[in-house]
């Protein structure tokens, strides 16, 4: 990318005339001097309050420094003479020294060439503080979840105690409140940062941690996935469009355990193919469900899901996978969301695990944006998901992450005016 900065002029620039209302208005012609009337004593003016004096010479101040004003610092004042000049060599350091800084993360796309329409904004800085009465998981600090890691190798699949049954239960329910309250926010011209406040706000008051903030050094509380963003999309200053498919995913971390559930949103006027991709990423989650009881192999969830997915000329990505989820974020089993995986396991009841099949228009490659996070489709078209945590029961599955009102043995067939904003 061409270097656009203009380079520091070595001498000081056209100064600005103080007080001046705008830039375009022409200067007042000079109050006329009295005529003919040279014993007229003018009578002494108040000095104007809040005058201003030369930084130099201490003379009341002229004129402004114009750079300090471009960059938006404190007005450096001047009188008319040679001081603006003179104090230049030592002053321009201040523009340097106060110069905004890039957003790091903007800096990062300089060479990036995007797949897609899609472009990143500013981000605002991220959350350092939440209430002490928040229990943290242990990466909150340090960004490594260390259990997790330490877990990794493990391939048994625990089966939980009807204490932490009940404890994802409720924390389930928490947060199903969350991502319903963020949904809520939803609207063109809402930034992605705004639904991060909202979930920020929404988590604390139900004492709950946001799992992705600071997740293996994830910035925000939220995962907002707009259009050809497949999934960890950062929330930043875009403000949503007309038309934009966006993704919410949502895991709130309380009484030790983690609850992760996702759906995708249309904003306004939404083109048939991105209603049609959304309703096929919901369909496949729904068909995978069904699947779902003790005895089951998880390697077999894959196949309805990419079933509905062809059938729907769509493409189902293989980089991110479901996954089982309690006590730590991430863990066994992993469940490929493709058919002919081989995926280690088999339901029993007592296993708590995500399916969240990710859906692409297009081709189903991905590839990640240089914030090392953002994953978008290869070919720039557009991705949609829906996910649930889900326990396996005797029987069959309780979706703990359920709708409110919807029932939790089954998905309701799809219904596009429940994802309308
Ligand atoms: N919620 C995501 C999932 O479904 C994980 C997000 S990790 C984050 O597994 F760090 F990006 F937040
Ligand atoms: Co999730
Ligand atoms: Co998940």
């Amino acid at each position: 990318m061409a270097d656009t900065t203009a380079a520091e002029p070595a001498t000081a620039p056209a100064p600005a005339a103080e007080n001046e209302t705008s830039t375009t208005a022409p200067a007042p012609a000079p109050a006329p001097a009295p005529a003919n009337d040279a014993t007229a004593v003018a009578p002494a003016l108040p000095k104007p309050e809040g005058e201003t004096l030369c930084e130099v010479c201490s003379e009341p101040s002229k004129l402004t420094c114009p750079k300090c004003k471009a960059l938006g610092l404190p007005p450096a004042f001047y009188c008319g003479k040679k001081c603006f000049p003179s104090a230049w060599p030592v002053h321009k350091k201040l523009h340097k020294k106060n110069k905004p800084k890039p957003d790091p993360r903007l800096q990062l796309f300089d060479r990036y060439s995007f797949t897609g329409p899609l472009r990143p904004f500013p981000m605002t800085a991220q959350v350092r503080k939440l209430p002490k009465s928040i229990d943290v998981p242990d990466y909150a600090v340090t960004g490594i979840p260390v259990s997790e890691d330490s877990a990794r190798s493990s391939r048994s699949i625990e089966i939980k105690t009807p204490e932490q049954i009940e404890a994802l239960r409720r924390v389930c329910k928490l947060g199903r409140e969350v991502l319903d309250i963020a949904s809520a926010a939803i609207k063109v011209g809402v930034t992605a940062d705004a639904i991060d406040k909202v979930v920020l706000k929404a988590c604390i008051e139900r004492n709950c941690y946001p799992s992705p903030l600071n997740y293996r050094r994830f910035p925000k509380a939220v995962c907002v996935s707009v259009n050809e963003v497949i999934c960890h999309g950062i929330p930043d200053m875009r403000p949503l469009q007309d038309g934009d498919i966006v993704n919410l995913d949502v895991t709130v971390f309380k009484e030790g355990v983690h609850a992760d559930l996702n759906e995708t949103f249309l904003v306004g006027n939404v083109d048939e193919d991105s209603v049609a991709l959304v309703k096929t990423a919901y369909e496949c989650l729904r068909a995978a469900v069904r699947l779902v009881k003790p005895k089951e192999f998880y390697r077999n969830l894959g196949t309805p899901i990419e079933k509905v997915a062809r059938q729907n000329k769509c493409s189902v990505v293989t980089s991110y996978c479901g996954h089982g989820i309690g006590t730590l974020f991430h863990t066994s089993p992993n469940v490929p969301h493709y058919r002919r995986n081989k995926a280690i396991g088999k339901m029993k009841p007592g296993h708590v695990f995500t399916i969240e099949p990710m859906i692409n228009r297009g081709r189903s490659s991905d590839q990640t944006w240089p914030d090392n996070w953002t994953s978008v489709t290869r070919d720039g078209k557009r991705s949609a998901q829906f996910e649930h945590t889900m326990l396996v029961t005797e029987n069959g599955v309780e979706l703990l992450t359920a709708r409110v009102g919807a029932p939790s043995t089954h998905m309701p067939p799809f219904d596009p005016k429940v994802y309308q904003r």
